[in-house]
């Protein structure tokens, strides 16, 4: 048996940050939604626990022993093998969550390899442990995230989203911006959104009034992430241009697909070494494991 699970990026469609507590995290409150953009595990069976890691960014992650896919992997379950493949097509440190994706991924898929059967809430309880984002990977849906993040609640699905992707290719410590971060939006400013939510307008007079408060301090240790904001602004048929986590991947809300396409290939053309994606949201169950014959 073999099991393939996809780690869909993850952005947050705003980001709103309140305190900071003593042990230096932050309470946060932000609506995550994951996109079509993923990377790609495959779980064998195995005596040992191995990790191989190929694609266009696998060259950009840490070593084996202190990669999360591994530490998610032990976290599981510290006495059982597997062989891990992992396809690296998303930026690192790029507000996509990728790594969290990844580590998420992992605790999905293994649980079906090695028939654990673990529940959502034990699941929870290990993706916690590894890291704030990856309860969030873990469900993989449209979600609202409290506390540091590790906080989280399902919401409705919501509706079909037409998005494109930019990361400049500079990789961003998220504790960086963090320390930069000056002003501070709070929580508790928004309610999560109401289900019925039938076009992408009703998403974006929903987002209105929010921000993504690391942006501004993203942007000032980084100001190429004010040419990539300005790239996708510029582009007809982009509704509007945010920054994702602590950056420096910025998304584009676009009217349809084929205004995002196009969009997609202009600016990748204008700037070639930008990592340029036209996608979407993910359907429900994008990132569910899939059990294949060995
Ligand atoms: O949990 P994670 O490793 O993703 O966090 C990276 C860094 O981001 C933390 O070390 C901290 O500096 C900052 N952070 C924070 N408040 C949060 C989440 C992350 O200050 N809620």
């Amino acid at each position: 048996m073999r099991v393939t699970v996809r780690a869909p990026a993850k952005l947050n469609l705003f980001l709103h940050i309140g305190e900071q507590h003593a042990d230096g995290f932050h309470d946060l409150e932000s609506l995550a939604a994951f996109t079509e953009e993923a990377d790609l595990l495959e779980f064998a069976p195995s005596d040992e626990l191995t990790l191989r890691a190929q694609g266009p960014f696998a060259g950009a992650l840490p070593g084996v022993p202190d990669n999360l896919v591994m530490r998610a992997a032990r976290a599981l379950d510290g006495n059982r093998g597997a062989e891990m493949a992992l396809c690296k097509n998303l930026p690192v440190a790029a507000g996509l969550g990728g790594g969290s994706a990844d580590a998420a991924a992992a605790l999905r898929g293994l649980n079906v390899l090695w028939k654990l059967d673990r529940t959502d809430a034990e699941l929870l309880a290990i993706a916690a442990s590894i890291g704030s984002d990856v309860p969030a990977c873990l469900l993989s849906r449209p979600l609202w995230m409290a506390g540091r993040g590790e906080q989280v609640a399902a919401l409705p699905e919501l509706p079909p989203v037409a998005l494109v992707l930019v990361n400049p290719g500079v990789a961003v410590p998220t504790s960086r911006v963090f320390a930069a971060l000056n002003a501070r939006s709070g929580t508790g400013r928004m309610a999560p959104p109401a289900a019925g939510m039938k076009t992408v307008w009703d998403l974006v007079s929903y987002i209105a009034d929010t921000d993504n408060d690391l942006e501004a301090p993203a942007e000032a240790i980084y100001p190429v992430i004010g040419e990539v904001l300005a790239a996708l602004e510029h582009e007809p048929g982009c509704i509007q241009a945010q920054m994702s986590g602590s950056g420096a991947t910025c998304f584009g809300i676009f009217q349809d697909g084929p205004w995002a396409g196009g969009a997609a290939g202009r600016i990748a053309a204008d700037h070639p070494g930008w990592w340029v994606r036209a996608t979407r949201l993910a359907a429900p169950g994008f990132g569910a494991p899939l059990v294949l014959a060995a």
